[in-house]
C-alpha cells in the first residue's frame, strides 16, 4: 500500500483497505514510540500548520509527530498570515507550496481546505474543519482496536449535535469500516440527507448499518457511546438553544445503564464540557480510555503524515 503524495482532506477519499493500512502504520509507529524509538522518515521535510481555530491536540500531534521523524514543523496562527484576509486561499496555497513540503489546515470552510490542495501541489492534511474532522477518527478507530481487537460488526452510538464536524466523520468512518452507526440526536440536529445517504452507499459494501434516531432506547447494546461538546468552534451564539435541545441526550449513568452491558466504554474527541454533553462521573470513569483516545491522535497524524510524504519501502512500510 503507497499514498504518497496523497492529502487527507476526508475519509470519503479512503478505502477501507487504505484506512486499515493508515491504523497498522500507526499502531507500529506507537510501539516504537513506547520503546523510545524516533525516525528519520520525515528528514529534510518542512510542515505548515495552519490553525484559524484553537487545538490542544491536533497542533501537539502535528507538531511531536513530526519532529519525532526528523521533520521541521512551522505553526502559523490565524493572526501571523493573510489568509483569506489580505491574501487569496489560491495565493496563499501557491507561496506555501513552494516553501513547505506538506502543509496542515485547521479552520472553517472545508471549501479551503480542499483549495490549499489543488493549489498548493503538496500534500494537504485536514485538522478540523466546520464539516469533517478526519484525522481524528483514525484515533477513534486505533482506540477501539485497542479496546476490542477489531473494527468490524461493533456498534457506535453518537450522542448529541448529530450534524457536527465528528458526527460526519464518524458516519463516513463506521460506514467505511462496517461499524454499526447510530445518531442519537433530536431531528433538527441530524446530518444532512446526502451525506447520509452516500454513508448508505458505503455501508452496503462493508455490512455496517446506519440509522438515525431520537429514541435513548437505541443505545441498546451499543459496544461504545461517543460524545463531542453541543456547541463546536464558531457555534458559541447558539449555546443557549443546543443546551435545551440536548439536555435529554446528555451522556450519563441512566444512558449507559440502557446499553445493558458492562463492557461499554465512552469516547470523546476532547475538549470535554463536563456536565453538558456527558456527567463527570461518567466521564472519569472512562477516563483511561478517553486519554488513550487523545494519545493517539499523535500516532494517528504521525501515521498520515509518514505514509503521504515520508520514506518509506516499496510496500509503504517503515523499513
Ligand atoms: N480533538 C481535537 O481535535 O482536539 P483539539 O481541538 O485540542 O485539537
Ligand atoms: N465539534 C468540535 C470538535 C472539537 C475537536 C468542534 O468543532 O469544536
Amino acid at each position: 500500500m503507497k499514498l504518497t503524495g496523497r492529502s487527507f482532506l476526508t475519509l470519503k477519499d479512503f478505502t477501507k483497505e487504505e484506512i486499515e493500512y493508515l491504523l497498522d502504520l500507526a499502531a507500529q509507529l506507537k510501539e516504537r514510540k513506547k520503546k523510545g524509538i524516533t525516525g528519520n522518515t520525515l528528514k529534510g521535510k518542512n510542515i505548515a500548520l495552519i490553525f484559524e481555530k484553537p487545538s490542544t491536540r491536533t497542533r501537539c500531534s502535528f507538531t511531536i509527530g513530526c519532529i519525532d521523524e526528523g521533520g521541521h514543523p512551522e505553526y502559523l496562527g490565524k493572526d501571523d498570515i493573510q489568509l483569506g484576509h489580505k491574501e487569496s486561499v489560491e495565493d496563499t496555497a501557491r507561496v506555501l507550496g513552494r516553501m513547505f513540503d506538506g502543509i496542515e489546515f485547521r479552520g472553517f470552510l472545508q471549501e479551503n481546505v480542499e483549495k490549499l490542495a489543488r493549489y498548493s501541489g503538496v500534500p494537504v492534511w485536514n485538522g478540523l474543519t466546520d464539516d469533517y474532522h478526519p484525522t481524528q477518527i483514525l484515533a477513534d478507530f486505533l482506540t477501539l482496536r485497542e479496546q476490542f481487537g477489531k473494527l468490524e460488526g461493533l456498534k457506535l452510538v453518537f450522542c448529541g449535535d448529530g450534524r457536527n464536524n465528528m458526527a460526519n466523520s464518524l458516519m463516513i468512518g463506521c460506514a467505511k469500516m462496517g461499524i454499526h452507526f447510530v445518531i442519537l440526536a433530536p431531528k433538527s440536529l441530524w446530518p444532512k440527507n446526502d451525506l447520509v445517504e452516500l454513508c448508505k452507499e458505503y455501508a452496503k459494501e462493508s455490512s455496517a448499518t446506519i440509522s438515525l434516531t431520537e429514541n435513548i432506547e437505541e443505545v441498546k447494546n451499543a459496544d461504545a457511546l461517543y460524545t463531542d461538546v453541543w456547541c463546536s468552534m464558531g457555534e458559541e451564539d447558539k449555546a443557549k438553544e443546543r443546551m435545551s435541545l440536548l439536555r435529554p441526550y446528555q451522556v450519563n449513568a441512566e444512558m449507559f445503564a440502557k446499553t445493558g452491558k458492562n463492557s461499554t466504554i465512552l469516547l470523546h474527541c476532547l475538549p470535554a464540557v463536563k456536565g453538558n454533553e456527558v456527567t463527570e462521573e461518567i466521564f472519569e470513569k472512562y477516563a483511561d480510555v478517553i486519554f488513550d483516545e487523545a494519545e493517539n491522535r499523535m500516532h494517528t497524524i504521525k501515521a498520515v503524515m509518514v505514509a503521504t510524504l515520508g520514506e518509506l519501502d516499496e510496500e509503504g512500510r517503515i523499513s
